[in-house]
């Protein structure tokens, strides 16, 4: 799973390679049109106001650009950036510390917010909404409660799971952006930067064919970018052309449209195993020897996107343009199975 080269999780080694290709200002940021359009007003009014911006919270699959979304926010308002995680955060005074350690207008990154603990988020809810927290002043009967004020600042939370958070905390954030996967131009637009900042030579065609297969997810794009680069320069003369990163994408078995093995395999396992589905959650994990978060976070939302499949209240079912993908046959069609019922 960490080797997976189309998983849009980012591994440690990255981590480091991702700092350099990060866009620092709202404008370099390409894509997620919408947000940016909603973000700079909220950014703009902030700074007429002279206050700091409203909580903002950030969701969506890994890879997105959440961290770096939260990166420019912070840079766009010239304050710094605190950066944390739920569950970095184990106890209700892990945060009253952080928190009264804040100054002024900076911006706190909660990533993976939903991991939270319940105490914690408690806690936190006062101080996002008040800017205060309560905090416990000695021990047993002469244990009071204290309030302290802290500075105005501002919450992003980023959470790949927005239905796991509870709705208190939910209800607290201003701004509630949504990321989509990217659409193919912007894409585009990012390998072309990349591969600029990288001096990697490539070809306008070269360029597209890896956008292509990026799964509409800029980690992976940039991930893709790197290993064509390497063939290019191991099996060709370092241009990427799109000959070049169809037979490197083919290598590494990323198809067309980005699926790799694992896909393909939970894929044809609802299929043919399963007769289509559906098939719940837990039995497609056993079967696929993935655990149902990984399933959940990153390998269906995808398919979802692409309709390759669809969560039923019995489970997941593969639908027709799955089939089509893997060159099987749909049921009930001449030829196909006839083991079925539709539903
Ligand atoms: N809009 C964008 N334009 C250009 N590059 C981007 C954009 N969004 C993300 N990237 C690139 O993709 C990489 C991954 O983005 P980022 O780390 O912000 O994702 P994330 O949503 O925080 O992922 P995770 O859920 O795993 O934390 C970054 O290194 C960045 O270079
Ligand atoms: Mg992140």
């Amino acid at each position: 799973m960490g080797d997976r080269l189309v998983s849009p999780n980012v591994s440690e080694e990255e981590q480091i390679i991702e700092g350099s290709l990060r866009p620092h200002r709202l404008s370099e940021y390409i894509g997620q049109e919408k947000i940016k359009d909603n973000l700079s007003i909220l950014l703009e009014a902030a700074r007429r106001r002279n206050e700091p911006v409203d909580h903002v919270l950030l969701y969506g699959p890994p890879g997105l650009g959440k961290t770096t979304l939260c990166n420019i926010i912070a840079t766009e308002m010239g304050v710094n950036l605190r950066t944390t995680s739920g569950p970095a955060i184990e106890h209700a005074g892990d945060l009253a510390s952080i928190l009264t350690s804040l100054q002024p207008g900076e911006v706190l990154f909660i990533d993976e917010i939903h991991r939270l603990a319940r105490p914690v988020e408690e806690r936190l809810y006062s101080a996002m909404e008040d800017f205060a927290i309560d905090v416990m002043i000695g021990k047993g009967p002469s244990a009071r409660s204290l309030r302290l004020s802290l500075p105005p600042f501002t919450v992003v939370g980023a959470t790949t799971r927005v239905g796991s958070l509870t709705a208190p905390l939910r209800d607290r954030f201003g701004a509630i952006y949504r990321m989509e996967y990217y659409n193919i131009d912007a894409l585009r637009q990012i390998v072309a930067r990349s591969a600029h900042i990288l001096k990697v030579p490539s070809q306008e065609d070269g360029i597209e064919e890896i956008a292509g297969r990026a799964r509409g997810t800029p980690r992976i794009v940039n991930r893709l970018l790197k290993r064509v680069r390497d063939y290019a320069q191991v099996r060709a003369d370092g241009v990427i052309t799109r000959e070049v990163a169809q037979a490197a994408l083919q290598a590494m078995e990323v198809d067309e449209i980005g699926l790799d093995q694992t896909d393909r395999h939970m894929l044809l396992t609802i299929i043919q195993k399963f007769n289509g589905g559906p098939v719940g959650l837990d039995t497609l994990a056993a079967s696929t020897s993935e655990d149902t978060e990984t399933i959940e976070d990153v390998y269906e939302p995808y398919l979802l996107q692409l309709g390759f499949i669809a969560r039923t209240p019995r489970g997941r079912i593969a639908m027709r343009s799955a089939y089509e993908h893997l060159g099987i046959i749909p049921p009930g069609e001449e030829g196909g199975p006839t083991l079925w019922t539709t539903t």
